[in-house]
């Protein structure tokens, strides 16, 4: 949660140069060459752009420049939502045409499995959440120095910066969530101490919104009062803190917080992992379900709090849950019990104890849902089972051409990509594919 203070710095010396873009880079940066042939990375320009840039610090190999002036702009450019956009860090590509942006994020998934040599997967259509849809982020918070004019200011971080952007509007996050900003402005203006940091966890669950506040600040008598009375007065579902490196401390729950899963409501744990729009999360259950067989036992791996899991056995299947996170998978466990589901949870860490080919054996399909890390061990251990059918849900295309790469070499036949956009106007991708075993 702590930034560095940047504003003592002297600024830094800035050269002014005019390039091309080629090409844009995988965080959604446009990048181009100086004539000496040094790589220059420039947020929000586009290529074939011609563009005045101020050139910054080292950025690996290359070197950083900041967009001054487009002086040729690029046929494909449009006009951005967001006022905010340019300054806040969380959306890169609001500029880009639309066909030119499903492209992009489509060749992300496409060139990452060149790369690793895998090649001839059918690559479905782009599957886009729309705007104001994303129903979990994390705000950052920054008290004033000022004792006469207390200010916060509450927003994202401004791109490759620990500034903050005070945010006004938000086009990708749910109007819910954006209309809770000026209430917690005037929360934090009142108990967060002169130069103080906080980072605000929203989730909007099924029965409400979930805020999680982790502050540096002393959490007296009246700091209490005013945390009760904004959950009161934004209505919000729960309201916990947490100091840092403390544990999360109930402030006030007016209901439970649940999320619908399947058939079944899970009470979440606070800031839980949950897919980042509901529009993203259908998509992803659909793609699973229309991938596994008709029968026989399914293990979920990287489980959550059961997103899939619940789907998968309403679908009539058996299903092992397998989950790191004790507070998610205890979450998942206690509605499947309660449900009387056929789910069985187990709490392992795949990454140093993946299961292995003879656990996996038996299971109809597998479902992976790894952080964006990938499931390197569990998809050595896949590759050595007889598990006929594979689904792969994943966050990033670098570690799932990897991990594709690994289950081809066992055996498997990637059939299909089903791509899916839950970071509208970020440069992030996820997919669903189905992988067949082809050789024993
Ligand atoms: C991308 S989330 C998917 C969760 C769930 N499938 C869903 O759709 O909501 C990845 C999950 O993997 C869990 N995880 C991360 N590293 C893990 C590990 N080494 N072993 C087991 N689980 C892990 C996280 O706690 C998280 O719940």
């Amino acid at each position: 949660m702590t930034r560095k203070n940047s504003r003592n710095k002297p600024p830094p010396r800035r050269i002014a140069a005019e390039l091309v873009i080629d090409r844009l880079g995988t965080k959604g940066d446009g990048i181009g060459r100086l004539d000496s042939g040094e790589t220059v990375y420039v947020p929000y320009a586009l290529p074939g752009e011609y563009v005045r840039v101020a050139l910054g610090g080292r950025r690996g190999e290359g070197v950083e420049g900041e967009l001054d002036t487009i002086l040729r702009p690029a046929a494909d450019r449009v006009e951005p939502e967001c006022l905010h956009f340019g300054q806040c860090g969380g959306c890169a590509l609001q500029h880009l045409d639309v066909a030119r942006y499903r492209a992009l994020k489509l060749a992300r998934i496409s060139s990452a499995l060149t790369r690793q040599g895998v090649t001839g997967a059918a690559i479905n259509d782009l599957l886009v959440s729309p705007k104001g849809t994303r129903r979990r982020v994390t705000f950052s918070a920054e008290s004033g120095r000022s004792p006469r004019q207390p200010s916060v200011v509450v927003g994202f971080n401004r791109r490759a910066s620990h500034a903050l952007v005070d945010l006004d509007e938000c086009s990708v996050t749910r109007p819910t969530i954006v209309a809770l900003l000026p209430a917690l402005r005037s929360l934090l203006v009142a108990i967060l101490p002169s130069g103080g940091q906080a980072d605000i966890a929203v989730t909007e669950a099924s029965s409400g919104l979930d805020v999680l506040i982790e502050a540096t600040a002393a959490l007296d008598l009246a700091a209490r009062e005013h945390l009760s009375e904004f959950a009161s007065e934004a209505r919000l579902a729960r309201l916990m803190w947490r100091a840092p490196g403390g544990a999360a401390e109930p402030i006030a729950i007016r209901d439970p917080v649940f999320m619908r899963f399947g058939p079944r409501d899970v009470a979440i744990p606070p800031a839980a992992f949950l897919q980042a729009t509901e529009f993203g999360e259908n998509a992803i259950v659909q793609a699973v379900l229309s991938a596994l067989p008709a029968e026989g036992r399914v293990a979920d791996l990287f489980a959550g709090c059961g997103t899939l899991s619940f789907p998968i056995a309403a679908a009539g299947h058996v299903v092992l849950a397998v989950e790191g996170d004790e507070a998610a998978l205890a979450a998942l466990s206690r509605a499947a019990r309660q449900g009387g589901d056929r789910i069985s949870v187990e709490r392992r860490d795949l990454e140093r104890s993946p299961l292995e080919a003879a656990e996996l054996n038996g299971f109809a399909a597998v479902v992976v849902d790894p952080p964006r890390i990938g499931a390197k061990a569990q998809s050595r251990a896949l590759a050595y089972s007889t598990v006929p059918v594979v689904i792969a849900v994943s966050c990033d295309p670098e570690s799932f051409a990897r991990d594709a790469a690994i289950l081809i070499e066992g055996g498997y036949r990637l059939c299909w990509v089903q791509p899916i956009d839950q970071f509208l106007w970020s440069a992030h991708v996820e997919l669903v594919a189905l992988f067949r075993r082809e050789l024993p």
